[in-house]
């Protein structure tokens, strides 16, 4: 039994030890925002926050995640109570299809919290929060994030507008 933090609501699972986080919110905890593209940490469709920083959830156990605080997309807004970031995406059509959308708006929210930690160290100093990046530095911080629609310049706009 483990007990995982998500969304700010404590969750105890009976789960096998090798069940990944995604499929643990998916499978046994009704979260199904979070979306399995690849299933092997290659085009983000499963991101998720833990401790505010971005994750590929298919990529890790469950069983790692006891005392974490984990944010997936159902965490961020609600119809009626939008995060920023995805109305950004609405008013910009950041998708088409809309399956890699959840994986885009949180991997968008984690990405401009890093850029205002100054996160990773080795990032430009000189950024003082995501409004300064550029629609260039705004692809490559968000590359682990694939859009098969190819929808990327609706999506970097809808990141602008957020960042402001
Ligand atoms: Fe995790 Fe693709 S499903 S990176």
């Amino acid at each position: 039994m483990i007990t995982l933090t998500i969304n700010g609501e404590e969750h105890r699972l009976d789960v096998d030890p090798r069940t990944s986080l995604l499929d643990a919110c998916r499978d046994h905890l009704g979260l199904t925002g979070s979306k399995k593209g690849c299933d092997h940490g290659q085009c983000g469709a499963c991101t998720m926050l833990v401790n505010g920083r971005r994750i590929n959830s298919c990529l890790t156990l469950a069983v790692m995640h006891e005392g974490d605080e984990i944010t997936t997309v159902e965490g961020l807004g609600e119809p009626g109570n939008l995060h920023p970031m995805q109305a950004a995406f609405l008013e910009h059509d950041g998708f088409q299809c809309g399956y890699c959308t959840p994986g885009q708006v949180v991997s968008a929210v984690g990405m401009l919290g890093e850029v205002a930690d100054g996160w990773p160290s080795n990032a430009s100093k000189d950024l003082q929060n995501g409004a300064e990046l550029s629609g260039e530095e705004i692809r490559e911080r968000m590359s682990g994030n694939l859009c098969r629609c190819s929808a990327y310049p609706n999506i970097v706009d809808a990141i602008e507008t957020a960042a402001k």
